[in-house]
């Protein structure tokens, strides 16, 4: 069966575990693994726009010897006069694999559907799998690992970095504390997965609006942009509803002393967080950035591995 990555829980625990070894093993000898030498090819569609998952995977697959090719959906057929189904018939027949920046996450899972090469979600309304990954890795770089550890999110609980906290972070053995209020809860079937995963790692998952006492000890704290791309339109009702769950000095101050924070970017200074806490000395953004590369090849390595397995088989 050939593996995609379109939500976080696509991974097991250890699958989660072999691709995060793998990302530090890439990072302290980058240039050395040539995996997708040929070239082989692999498209990376954005709907949505995109600095850090353009480039990063760009340079992902350049580094390994890969084809990368990067395009809108816009100056495609898909969306347009192509259905995702079809694209896919197509690609399949020319790339080792597709990234896809969308919308609605049923349009991945009809890419997926009856595919013979893996797609990667590279971001949808309701799960960000890739920027996990990095975090994940970010994680075990300044905490020593993730099991036991716990992560506080504020804000948008709903968005795709809330959903995909709550997955990822249940598969690492994570705590995850989320705080948000009420209308920007995450979505119930994905707090009781994310619980059900938690309860066989040995994490835990929390869902509230009691800033203190959800950030009290925390390791990790992070926060999101309170405006989702194609949410525009909501901006200053978001503005009013997430304004209580700013992250602030003060609520650093609730979390252990050398918590870390962290964001995925792009950043709203003075909304989400502010500047003197993502500016700060417990920011570790610049790494959680560079991160995504590094656990992106670890992916494209792990899912090519996979997906010659399944085709061997
Ligand atoms: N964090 C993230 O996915 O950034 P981009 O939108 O720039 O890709
Ligand atoms: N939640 C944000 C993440 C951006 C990387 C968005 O969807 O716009």
């Amino acid at each position: 069966m050939i593996r995609h990555l379109l939500r976080d829980d696509d991974l097991s625990p250890a699958e989660q575990l072999e691709i995060l070894e793998l990302a530090a093993r890439l990072k302290a000898d980058r240039f050395a693994d040539r995996s997708l030498e040929g070239p082989q090819s692999v498209a990376v569609i954005f709907d949505k726009s995109s600095t850090r998952t353009r480039v990063s995977f760009h340079v992902a697959i350049s580094e390994m010897g890969g084809n990368p090719l990067i395009f809108t959906t816009a100056s495609s057929q898909l969306g347009g006069k192509e259905t995702a189904s079809d694209t896919a018939r197509v690609l399949e027949r020319m790339v080792e694999a597709v990234v896809w920046r969308t919308y609605a996450q049923s349009g991945l899972e009809e890419m997926a559907e009856g595919t013979t090469i893996p797609i990667i979600n590279g971001l949808s309304d309701d799960f960000h799998p890739c920027q996990i990954l990095a975090d994940l890795f970010t994680i075990r770089e300044h905490k020593g690992g993730t099991a036991g550890r716990t992560l506080v999110f504020l804000g948008d609980g709903a968005s795709n970095l809330g959903h995909s906290y709550l997955l990822g972070g249940a598969l690492a053995g994570m705590h995850v504390r989320v705080a948000a209020p009420e209308g920007y809860l995450p979505r119930e079937d994905v707090v009781a997965d994310a619980t059900a995963i938690a309860a066989t790692t040995g994490g835990s998952i929390t869902v509230g609006s009691d800033i203190a006492e959800l950030a009290a000890g925390a390791d990790v704290v992070v926060t999101d942009t309170w405006v989702s791309m194609g949410l525009e339109a909501e901006k200053q009702q978001r503005i009013d509803a997430l304004s209580p769950y700013r992250v602030t000095e003060q609520v650093m101050s609730y979390a252990a002393d050398d918590a870390i924070f962290m964001h995925c970017l792009p950043a709203d200074r003075g909304y989400e967080v502010d500047a003197a806490v993502i500016d700060g000395p417990q920011s570790v953004i610049w790494d959680e950035a560079e991160n995504r590369l590094h656990a992106q090849k670890a992916l494209l390595v792990w899912l090519l591995a996979k997906a010659r397995e399944s085709a061997a088989s």
